[in-house]
């Protein structure tokens, strides 16, 4: 009988975090604002010849390069994140290697470190969920072949210092630290520039979350020439449509509407911060398009209350340090004064 690698067997079946998409998808951390008008506009005037012929995603990651000051050698055009993590974690992690991570965070870390059978070392947060630097310096090993931070991190929204992301990366010269810098709009800081100095370092960022295009998935990955060019020989060709790699330029020219929407969305993490104060929740600040906040009562029948009033918020009690938090995105303001309300209803009742 045919059977997978006894590691893929072993593996838990994935489970889709969209259960429902109907009401106001404030679950998955993607954009309520859409994307930039321009984008659209190219894709309504692709040609049956640009999408008849194979994509050429060296053109994106000229223009991607450009954009970073940086090398277009330096530049790997992905399908989202997602695949910057499966090509990253594959290229370094034998089985058995170490990948090392700090809890809460991304949950697609573990889930690829444990299909390649890499051992899983995951480090705990503190209440404070902040990134426990000091344990993290602490337990690299030479087995550690990949550590990988979500910066600013979900689902606490919260960033870690510079100077504390480039002491991980100098005390693990031979695994690659890789800096998920998926929300990098709302929060301003990255390590982009520090990719000359640090050859073990990576810095991948996406256009699914400020820039609104999380359906086209286009994802980066920056890191030494060197080291890119050992993913590119690995990577499929055409692993970025030509669909998505058309939308590069208008998406990267559109620097307004990305603009725009970050202070919309700082606003709206505002509005929630004084609310959750006003209620006496405690909430982590947030960094991101989204916050995350500690329900005292359930937050399984928050979100179903939420779910109930058409607004869709994501239960985070299964991630490690996270038990009765709920993580909800941020949307327009329009949408927010809703949000808003239904959230004090929502509370209200639990209370009564
Ligand atoms: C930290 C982090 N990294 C990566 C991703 C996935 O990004 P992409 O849509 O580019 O695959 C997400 C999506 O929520 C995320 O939160």
């Amino acid at each position: 009988m045919l059977k997978p690698r006894e590691l893929i067997a072993g593996l838990n079946p994935y489970h889709s975090p969209i259960t429902s998409r109907a009401g106001l998808s404030l679950d998955l951390n993607e954009s309520m604002a859409g994307c930039s008008p321009r984008v659209l506009a190219r894709l309504r005037s692709l040609s049956a010849a640009e999408l008849s012929m194979y994509p050429q995603r060296e053109v994106g990651e000229r223009r991607i390069a450009n954009f970073l000051n940086i090398g277009p050698e330096q530049v790997l055009l992905t399908n989202g994140i997602d695949e910057a993590l499966s090509l990253l974690f594959t290229s370094y992690l034998a089985a058995g290697d170490e990948l090392l991570f700090a809890d809460p965070t991304f949950v697609m870390y573990p889930m690829l470190g444990k299909a390649l059978g890499a051992q899983v070392v995951r480090l705990q947060s503190g209440e404070d969920l902040a990134l426990p630097v000091a344990d993290l310096l602490a337990r690299v090993s030479p087995r550690t072949r990949v550590i990988a931070i979500a910066n600013p991190n979900n689902p606490t929204g919260l960033a870690a210092s510079r100077s504390d992301l480039l002491r991980i990366a100098e005390a693990a010269p031979d695994a690659a630290v890789l800096i998920d810098e998926a929300y990098f709009e709302f929060c301003g800081e990255t390590l982009i520039p520090d990719l000359a100095l640090h050859p073990n370092l990576f810095v991948a960022r996406t256009f699914s979350k400020a820039y609104g295009l999380a359906g086209l998935r286009l994802g980066v990955l920056t890191g030494a020439a060197e080291q890119i060019g050992y993913l590119r020989r690995f990577g499929l060709p055409f692993n970025v449509n030509a669909a998505a790699l058309a939308c590069v330029e208008e998406a990267l020219a559109d620097q307004a509407f990305v603009r725009d929407h970050v202070a919309q969305v700082k606003e709206g993490r505002k509005r929630l911060a004084q609310l959750f104060n006003e209620l006496g929740l405690h909430f982590w600040p947030s960094q991101t398009n989204f916050v995350l906040v500690r329900i005292r009562a359930s937050a399984r029948a928050f979100e179903e209350s939420m779910q109930r009033r058409g607004v869709l918020v994501r239960d985070c009690s299964a991630s490690p340090g996270c038990e009765g938090c709920v993580r909800i995105t941020v949307g327009t303001p329009r949408q927010m004064d809703g949000v808003l309300q239904a959230i004090r209803e929502v509370i209200a009742e639990a209370r009564r």
